[in-house]
Formats: C-alpha cells, structure tokens, sequence
C-alpha cells in the first residue's frame, strides 16, 4: 500500500537552499514539502562557514528568520590580506558602502527549521531512497520511503536542493547537461576552537608554505583553516603543530594576539569549482550545491544557494499568482549568470592565495605582483570588495 500525497511544490533537502524556499514560498502562499534524507540533529548539527552577504541577509529578514542573526550576527566591514609577513586591509564601507556579517550556516539552518516547523509546513525527515519521476510531464511525482512505509507525492514543480551529492542533478538525462569543473591540488585542513579570534575581521594570508585563514563563529570561538595536502593524515596534525603552522603563515602581528587551545573539531576538506547547466530540466529546477560548488575562499556557497533561491520563489510565484511561465523559462540563464561570476570571484581568490607553483616560477611572480596591485590599488580593492559583499541580485 502507498501512501499519496499532493502539494504543489516538492523539496528535495532540508539544507539552506531547500529551506530558504520553503519559507519563501510559503510566506508567497505556495504550499511546499520538504523531503529529508538525514535526521533534524544531523542537519543541525553540520559544522559550516557562514559569512552573509547583505543580499542573503536581506532575504533571511523578508524571510521574518533574521531575528538572532541580528542580534548575534557579526557585522564586518572589511576584511585583511597578509603577504610575506605585510597586511593590509580592504574596507568594503569604504569602497561599497556594503558589509559582511559572520553567522554560522548551522544557525542559519536552526532559524529556517524553527520557523518551518512553527507551523510553514511539513519536513519529512529520514526520507530513504527519494525518487523523481516525470520531470517532463505537468504532473511530476516523487516517491519515497519512510517509516517502513512507501509514499508518493505528487507536485507541480520539484526543487533539488539536495546538495552536490544529491539525486537531483542525476536525475537529469546525461545529454541534457553540461559539467563544468576545476579539482583543485590541495585541501584545506581546518579547526575550531572554543578561544577569542586573534582578530575582529577575517585574515586572508599568502605565504610560501601555502595559504591560512583565521575566521571566526563567535567572539568566543574561533576558526582556522592553512592549506595542505589531500593527502594529509590527521594523526600527524596534533593541534599544537596546526596552531604554530597557523602562526608562521598568518604573520608575526597575528601570531602575536592568537589564542590557542583544544581544537573541537579538526577536518580536511577538498576544494572544487563545479557548475552544472542547465540548472532546469522540465518541471526540476536545480538550486545551491546541487547545481554548483565553489571553493571556500571567496565564502561564496551559501549565499549562491541564498540567489539562487531568490530567482526561483519569484518565477514560481508568478506562476502560481499570474500563470506567468516566463520566469520559469528564464530561471536558469538568470541564476547562471550570478553563479558564474561567483565562481570567478573564487576561482581568482584561490589561485591568487594558495601555494600552486614553485616559489622560482613565473606564475608565482604573477601572485606575488597580484597582490601587490591589490596592496597598492583601489580600483582592485573596489573590484574586490564588490564581489566579496556579493553582486546585486
Ligand atoms: N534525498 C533527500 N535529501 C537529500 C538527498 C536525497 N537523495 N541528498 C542530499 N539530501 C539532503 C542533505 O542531507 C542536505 O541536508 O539535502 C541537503 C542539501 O543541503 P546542502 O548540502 O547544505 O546544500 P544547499 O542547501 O544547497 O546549501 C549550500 O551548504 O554545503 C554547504 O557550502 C555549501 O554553504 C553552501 C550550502
Ligand atoms: C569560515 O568561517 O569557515 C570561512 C570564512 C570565510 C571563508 C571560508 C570559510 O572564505
């Protein structure tokens, strides 16, 4: 026996990109259900960056979800780049009129779950082995199980929000789309730690042992990344190694104020550009990780996820208030528009502060003269700042 379902718009995942348009639509007067593979401590619990460009944060307040973000939210205005032991800083204020705020994505994920779960709508958490089906007729179903149970929903549109490695993006007939990706070389090896950051904004750091980064979740907990190899093992990473690492490469003036101490939470991540186009096929629409994937540097991800999003509840409401499809129609061209310029803002971030090539190499003299235009330029600080506080929507 089946159990059938109905609504009009059916979600895959319960990440950023899922939930965000749930809220959205719902606040639009378009019924939505999310389907959840993992559990709500799983979702919460996911350790992710989050620094907010004004648009997403924009969107988290018309979401009515940016209360705590308000109120906990840290507001920067700039952010600084060290190279061979010199800093200087980029001030967006000053050059885009524009801030950054620093909130985690997992709070940002607990104040969309709240709000959906205080009364929006459904999430089907634990939803094994998610199906899409007829993704090319008006009435596309997804089918599920549950609770030992198999269920079918039946929906207008179908979301994938289902991240990189979701069934969304596969779902897509292979001669219908086109991948677009750069592995990168190295990886990030990153902590978290419950001490004071050794800076009130984020420290972007070159050096000739491989690129650093000091970030922060609260004014009490901080977090670091310094590149390495995709080979590394853990073991061999005991924190007091990371902590002196992390020292040499973010500078003596850094070094200086840092707080070390037991890192909480120690990883090693990859680093990949991805684009998947189109980011629609038929009645599936493509938003977030499912479609794209940006290497860190440029902390980039979620608010792709945030515009991606954005363009989609628009189209789908003017289908549903003005049965308009051209926004429909528009969708992907709109949202890979933004995308793609995202991934070159931090394709050229990475590129520009890692360690790629030997330090006798042309191309490492083209880094190093770089960001000496940076250091010494306020048209490439502009240029900079402007992508960094995000692009207009
Ligand atoms: N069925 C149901 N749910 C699924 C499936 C599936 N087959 N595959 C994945 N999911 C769920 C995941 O468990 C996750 O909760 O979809 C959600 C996808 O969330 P994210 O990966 O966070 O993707 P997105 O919402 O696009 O947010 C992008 O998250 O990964 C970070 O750096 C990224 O900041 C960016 C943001
Ligand atoms: C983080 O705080 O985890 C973070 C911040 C900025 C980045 C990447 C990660 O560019």
């Amino acid at each position: 026996m089946v159990s059938q379902g109905r609504t009009q718009v059916g979600i895959i995942g319960a990440g950023p990109a899922g939930l965000l348009l749930a809220r959205l639509l719902k606040l639009h007067g378009v019924e939505s259900v999310i389907l959840e593979q993992r559990d709500r401590a799983y979702v919460e619990g996911r350790v992710r960056a989050g620094v907010l460009e004004q648009g997403t944060a924009s969107l988290l307040e018309e979401a009515g979800v940016a209360d705590r973000l308000k109120r906990e939210g840290l507001v920067h205005d700039g952010i600084e780049i060290v190279v061979r032991d010199r800093s200087f800083r980029i001030d967006f204020r000053d050059l885009t009129d524009k801030t950054v705020v620093v909130y985690g994505q997992t709070e940002v994920t607990k104040d969309l779950i709240a709000a959906r779960l205080g009364g929006d709508g459904p999430i089907v958490w634990n939803a094994a082995n998610v199906t899409i089906h007829d993704i090319d007729s008006a009435r596309p179903r997804l089918t599920y199980r549950c609770d030992g149970q198999e269920h079918e929903l039946t929906c207008d549109f179908i979301a994938g929000c289902d991240g990189f490695h979701g069934v969304s993006r596969q779902s897509i007939p292979a001669n219908a789309l086109r991948h677009f990706e750069r592995v990168y070389p190295f990886g990030w090896l990153g902590i978290l730690a419950d001490v004071p950051p050794c800076s009130h904004e984020l420290i972007y750091a070159k050096h000739a042992r491989g690129f650093a980064l000091a970030s922060m979740r609260s004014p009490t907990r901080s977090r670091y990344y310094i590149q390495c190899s995709l080979y590394e093992d853990l073991d061999e990473w005991p924190d007091a190694l990371v902590w002196e690492e992390l020292k040499r490469r973010l500078g003596s003036e850094a070094a200086a104020r840092m707080t070390t101490g037991p890192a909480i939470e120690k990883s090693i991540a990859p680093l990949r550009s991805f684009v998947a186009a189109p980011m629609r096929h038929g009645r599936l629409f493509l938003a977030g990780d499912a479609a794209h994937i940006v290497p860190p540097t440029g902390a980039k991800g979620l608010n792709l996820a945030a515009s991606d999003v954005y363009y989609l509840c628009r189209a789908l409401t003017a289908f549903y208030g003005d049965k308009r499809t051209d926004l429909l129609d528009r969708y992907s061209e709109t949202a890979l528009a933004r995308v793609w310029k995202a991934e070159r803002f931090s394709w050229w971030m990475t590129t520009m502060l890692h360690k790629l090539h030997d330090e006798t190499s042309f191309e490492a003299q083209m880094q190093l003269a770089e960001l000496d235009y940076l250091a010494s330029s306020r048209a490439a600080q502009t240029a900079l700042a402007e992508n960094y506080v995000g692009l207009p929507y």
